[in-house]
């Protein structure tokens, strides 16, 4: 059985910065009740030209450099996002088309926040079973178009960003080692975005309501993922009969300070074992887990052999863990340009479109 390693890791974030001050002018509260209480300074908004798909590219084109693969090699692309560019098509496929991944079948997977461990996990699943040999996985996030911005108890909290990793096929033990996945729809109220899908499709009544905007009982969500966070980080260790002691690195879903100091105390782990960024970006959602692993690469935190966590929760209720050995990008052969393939790509898409249009006009004269 191939292993599914992680060769290829990109982030990006929209450039402009809103602060705490800044939001201080657009609801009651202030810098330092939000620092204390979430461990939050800033975060990146994208501006009205950007979109889950264009973050997405950015993060994308930049994994596949780092793993020196061409887009036309890859297999399969899964787009996780909480704050997806439609309801269909899927967010994935506008990726697909725009970097040129013309051999990949693409899909967006929705678990919330925990999206990007869930799709992780999916990927490596689909390597490890033999069917294909590279995966794109893509956790991307424009979240502020669906903050209420009057509403200080989430607007303080939410950010935008995009992650992507490269999976690949090797017969090299290590990459993805063991993953928990979990779910509870008991708790669905207490983190929701209700309008605009089939059972309350957008109206006046859904605007009047807010019901296009995220709602959340913060204090419920709180309390669950203090709950399940270390709990699961512990499952997935176990699977592989490993303990804490054994891996090098926490990288955990990017909500709350507290919540992760939280789960430092449960593990009873040191806090500088965690990669922590919420200071900077908030909460990002499914992009916040590889935009921590992209950024401890850079620092020089994560390098090649260390075993890390992946540990997420969010809206669903959905939880989960995963226990990687960090390999890098050992799998290159041939030097590519991700970059290049992308410019081709917007020209292909522009030749493809053009044609289904010529074909449509002449089959309608037919008629
Ligand atoms: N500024 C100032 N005061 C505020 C603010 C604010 N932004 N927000 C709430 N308050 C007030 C409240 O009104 C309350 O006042 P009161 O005591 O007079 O009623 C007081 O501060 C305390 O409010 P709490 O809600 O109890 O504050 P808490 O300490 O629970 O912090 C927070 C709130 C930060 C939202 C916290 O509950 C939290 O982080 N929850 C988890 C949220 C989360 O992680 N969500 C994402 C999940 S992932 C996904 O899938 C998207």
């Amino acid at each position: 059985m191939p292993f599914a390693h992680i060769t290829g890791w990109g982030m990006y974030v929209p450039e402009p910065v809103l602060t705490n001050d800044d939001i201080s002018k657009m609801v009651d509260t202030n810098d330092e009740w939000i620092r204390d209480r979430t461990g939050i300074r800033e975060r990146h908004i994208a501006r009205e030209h950007e979109f889950p798909s264009t973050l997405g590219v950015e993060a994308a084109v930049k994994a596949l450099q780092v793993a020196n693969l061409a887009p036309t090699d890859l297999d399969l692309i899964i787009c996780t996002s909480s704050s997806p560019e439609y309801i269909f098509p899927a967010t994935a496929c506008i990726i697909q088309d725009q970097i040129g991944a013309t051999k990949a079948g693409a899909f967006d997977l929705q678990a919330a926040c925990t999206g990007f461990i869930f799709a992780i996990n999916m990927a490596a699943q689909a390597i490890r079973s033999g069917s294909i040999k590279s995966a794109l996985v893509v956790g991307t996030e424009v979240l502020s178009r669906f903050v209420n911005w009057k509403d200080r108890n989430t607007c303080i909290l939410f950010g935008d960003g995009a992650g992507a990793f490269v999976l690949q096929a090797s017969d090299i033990p290590g990459g993805v080692m063991s993953a928990v996945m979990h779910s509870d729809g008991s708790g669905a109220d207490s983190l929701t975005l209700l309008g605009g899908g089939s059972h309350y499709p957008a109206s006046e009544m859904t605007i009047h309501e807010g019901k296009h905007f995220v709602q959340m009982d913060g204090k419920e969500v709180f309390r669950f993922a203090t709950r399940v966070m270390g709990r699961a980080v512990v499952e997935a260790l176990e699977q592989i009969k490993l303990t804490t002691n054994d891996i090098q690195w926490i990288i955990p879903h990017q909500a709350n300070y507290r919540i992760i100091d939280t789960a430092a105390k449960y593990l009873k782990m040191p806090l500088d074992k965690f990669v922590i960024n919420v200071d900077r970006y908030g909460n990002t959602s499914t992009a916040s887990i590889p935009i921590a692993t992209v950024e401890a690469v850079q620092k020089g935190q994560l390098k090649t052999g260390d075993k890390a966590v992946f540990v997420g929760f969010g809206g669903g209720l959905t939880w989960g863990a995963m226990v990687v050995e960090w390999s890098g990008p050992i799998l290159a052969k041939k030097h590519v340009h991700p970059e290049q393939y992308r410019r081709f790509a917007r020209l292909r898409s522009f030749i493809r479109r053009a044609i289904r249009f010529i074909e449509g006009f002449f089959s309608r004269k037919e008629l």
